[in-house]
């Protein structure tokens, strides 16, 4: 076992430093093992107390203060002094082994290239400082290498050989600094904004990645033009570089200035890049691009306040994406993962506020809550205060608070300043953990109807008690024929039980929840037969998809529990779905997907049961095969019907015939082995080549592995998607096997994180497979993570959370998760970051 017990820190003991730095010099002698950095600090005290500035893993060669010597304490995490001037300098030498940081955080090399990642404390990794966002400072930065391309934040200052001056104007926060040196080539355009100001965008990739740039660029000079008309928010420094690094523990990071992407989020051509991996590089490129207002200009106070510029964000990117494409699918798509990642862990030992409290290690709170349940806690409150409300109050945050390092209280005020309203009780979305569940009966007496919501939240841990929420719910009323009969209405839902009451005569079909208006669980009983009127009939068309998701549970469990064979009337429903070519292929496409193996070992537990993983399979497998048999000659119609002829084109509405396509393939793909085969040779594009060798994998094809591999193993990010979807397409007993065969292959590189990502997270993908029942699944996992956790603690302890959901299973099941867990804990060199994951997944403890 590890001795020291970590740290907790807690929101509670926030004190603003006593000595802050407001100006920042750096110069960097960079060399792979021995990089020096030079740094002078101009420092003003602001009331009594010593100055300790966080330092990790650095030799201190030198330290001066005001040009003398001074004395400090010194331990390997922190630096302290107390100089009693009102101003100083603080001038410090330090020695770094870029070279040696496989933990990719701080100053680390990738491919030969140097490149930082400070979000959320690795600045500290690079020289002292005092290493938190409230301390904003103007930076000059000299680097001097021989390598061709010196980056830094903010404005180029000077040039010569061998180095480069960088000066950023805009005062920041240490985990917004960035630094990348390396043989890079730029792709470059002008920018004009609307105050006419023109701006140079360059997007660096390795030599040979140039041809594959054009897509993040047009989604970078579209998310520019639409901060500008949306938000008002013009861009304020004269260049705007984006760099693809191939090592990268995330997707992207918003360095002011100077934004370093994982190349799976830039590179992009139509022979190596999924209409999927196209609409995920547009929304990164926007949501880091939107950071610069909405994280950089107003920052965090603390990385407790972590919602206020991610929530923020991530709603700004999924505003764009839905103007850029179709809203209701953006929508759906949204609550799709939503449920499957933020539900998940609100539903489990990892359940935490959207703003915590409490953490050990704050890069494990770069959470599906803190991100996407941010996120919708800002939709809720677009609803309460209306769409002009919220422009309103967003001038009135960016009015007040440019510069400004601020809290959640900061940003409800505005909200209460600019739109008349009390929010002391919608607060509790960012200090209570849980889904709420919502139940919904329906009353038909007198001509009027009455519908009565009643809202609980489970104990989380930590919290037993929850105190009711503010939930808008939008609903409306359809008539037995499918009429409107009340059109959409908000109910602004306070308390534990509301009910509201309509002077129509029944009978009627509630569509409650539309558009997903908060994030909660909702309970209605509800018969297949007025499902299926609001799957055809809903003018609101998440509730429409949302009917064909519960038709289709409950086929998979009827299948499961009663061993009953699909219900013709919803084979006749999806019939005409897929057949109603008036309906975007698109959102047809996601009514024709069947929910996922594990939001149906969710729905099973919400109803109280144990889930079988293998169980679960089986009955999603024979209905997707009966569909399949069922639609045959409708998705062969579709299939033609849906080409889109001419070169390839990565926009929404191709993309959807697509989708429709590919999901219609698969579909047939039990049935007709050939079809699926003439796909894949004749496929141009790699959305049509991964769908089809999906599905060639998905029926036992033997070949087309090697074929992928032979075509494609020069080209890592393809490699990724051939590893990972042989492991998430086997049959479950093979997955586990498949895995390890895997994990010897030459190409595979375990230090990468997107690669690790690939095998390892493909086995957690394959849910049945993970979960064998020999626990085989468990120890494969738990080795790697061993594996990693030195090395890289961050992705080691981000991957752990394929244990979350152990509570879940049967006891058989759970014993071996738990031993698998303890074997981790019991690890000599266990990270504080995995420890604290294990700690609270086996402790259900509070975060
Ligand atoms: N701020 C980055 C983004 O959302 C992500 C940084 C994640 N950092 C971390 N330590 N996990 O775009
Ligand atoms: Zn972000």
């Amino acid at each position: 076992m590890r001795d020291a017990a970590a740290q907790i820190i807690y929101l509670k003991d926030y004190r603003p430093v006593p000595i802050t730095v407001h100006h920042v010099e750096l110069t960097f002698h960079l060399s792979p093992n021995a990089t020096k950095v030079q740094t002078t600090l101009h420092c003003a005290r602001q009331s009594e107390g010593p100055m300790v500035l966080n330092g990790e893993g650095l030799k201190l060669l030198s330290l001066t203060v005001d040009g003398s010597e001074h004395p400090y304490d010194h331990d390997d995490k922190s630096l302290t002094l107390d100089p009693k001037q009102p101003r100083f300098t603080l001038e410090t030498l330090v020695e770094i082994d870029p070279q040696s940081n496989t933990a990719l955080d701080g100053l680390y090399m990738s491919n030969g290239m140097y490149c930082t990642q400070c979000e959320a404390e690795g600045f500290r990794k690079i020289t002292y400082m005092l290493d938190r966002p409230d301390v904003m400072a103007t930076y000059r930065v000299r680097i001097e290498s021989d390598q061709p391309v010196l980056l830094s934040n903010g404005n180029p200052a000077a040039q010569g050989p061998g180095w480069a001056d960088w000066d950023d104007p805009h005062p920041k926060p240490t985990y917004l600094f960035a630094l990348v040196a390396g043989d890079l080539r730029p792709t470059s355009e002008v920018y004009t904004t609307s105050e006419q100001k023109n701006v140079t965008l360059n997007i660096w990739v390795r030599p040979g990645d140039e041809g594959k740039t054009a897509y993040a660029m047009d989604a970078l000079k579209r998310s520019m033009r639409w901060d500008e008309e949306i938000y008002g928010r013009t861009y304020d420094l004269d260049v705007f570089n984006i760099v693809a690094v191939d090592d990268f523990n995330m997707g992207a990071m918003e360095n002011k200035g100077l934004n370093i992407f994982n190349s799976k989020y830039v590179l992009a051509s139509p022979e190596t890049a999924t209409d999927q991996d196209y609409a995920a590089i547009e929304s990164i490129v926007a949501h880091e691009y939107f950071h610069n207002w909405t994280g950089n200009r107003i920052t965090c106070r603390d990385w407790f306040q972590l919602c206020l510029k991610e929530g923020l964000t991530v709603f700004r990117d999924q505003q764009f994406s839905a103007d850029m494409r179709s809203a209701p699918v953006q929508r759906i798509k949204d609550v799709l993962a939503l449920r499957s990642r933020q539900f998940r862990e609100d539903a489990g030992p990892l359940a935490h506020p959207v703003r915590p409290e409490s953490f050990v290690e704050i890069n494990n709170f770069y959470t599906a809550t803190v991100y996407e349940k941010g996120a919708e806690v800002i939709a809720m409150l677009r609803h309460l205060v209306g769409p002009k409300g919220y422009r309103r109050a967003l001038s009135l945050y960016f009015d007040r608070h440019d510069g400004q390092a601020c809290t959640i209280e900061d940003w409800l005020q505005v909200f209460e300043d600019a739109c008349g309203r009390d929010l002391t009780q919608f607060k509790r979305w960012y200090t209570q953990a849980g889904t709420p569940r919502v139940s919904v009966s329906v009353e038909d007496k007198n001509s009027q109807i009455q519908l009565t919501f009643r809202q609980k939240t489970p104990p989380t841990p930590g919290q037993t008690e929850k105190a009711p929420y503010v939930i808008p719910i939008l609903y409306g009323l359809l008539s037995e024929d499918g009429q409107d009969l009340v059109g959409t209405q908000l109910l602004e839902m306070t308390s534990e039980q509301t009910t509201v009451t309509h002077n129509v005569a029944g009978p009627v079909v509630p569509s409650i929840l539309r558009g997903f208006s908060a994030p909660v669980i909702l309970d209605i009983a509800q018969s297949d037969a007025d499902k299926r009127l609001l799957l055809a009939h809903d003018t609101d068309p998440f509730n429409r998809w949302e009917a064909a998701r519960s038709l289709a549970k409950s086929q998979i469990l009827a299948t499961m529990y009663e061993d009953k064979a699909p219900d013709a009337q919803w084979l006749e429903a999806l019939r005409t779905l897929t057949t109603t070519t008036t309906l975007d292929p698109a959102f047809r496409a996601l009514c024709l997907a069947l929910p996922a193996q594990d939001d149906l070992a969710q729905t099973i537990v919400d109803a109280g049961n144990v889930p079988d993983p293998d169980e679960i399979y089986r009955a999603r497998q024979s209905i997707f095969e009966a569909l399949g048999l069922a639609l045959g000659p409708e998705l062969r119609m579709q299939i033609d019907a849906l080409q889109t002829p001419g070169p390839y084109t990565p926009d929404a509405k191709d993309a959807g015939k697509r989708a429709l396509k590919n999901t219609c393939l698969r579909l047939l793909a039990p049935h007709d082995g050939t079809l699926v085969k003439t796909a894949f040779e004749s496929a141009n594009n790699m959305t049509d080549q991964i769908a089809s060798f999906a599905a060639l994998l998905s029926i036992g094809d033997k070949d087309a592995a090697q074929r992928f591999e032979a075509q494609w193993g020069h080209d890592r990010l393809v490699m990724d998607k051939w590893f990972m979807l042989q492991i998430t397409e086997a049959k479950p007993p093979q997955a586990v096997p498949l895995a390890l065969d895997l994990t010897k292959h030459l190409a595979f590189e375990p230090e990468n994180p997107n690669r690790f990502r690939a095998v390892i997270g493909g086995l957690i993908s394959n849910p049945a497979g993970f979960h064998t029942a020999s626990g085989a699944g468990y120890r494969f996992l738990a080795d790697w993570l061993l594996w990693l956790d030195p090395k890289n603690p961050q992705t080691a302890a981000r991957m752990s959370t394929a244990f979350e959901t152990w509570r879940r299973y049967d006891p058989d099941r759970q014993g071996l998760m738990q031993e698998a867990m303890q074997r981790m804990q019991a690890s000599p060199t266990l990270s504080d970051n995995l420890n604290e994951m294990l700690t609270r997944m086996l402790d259900g403890t509070e975060p």
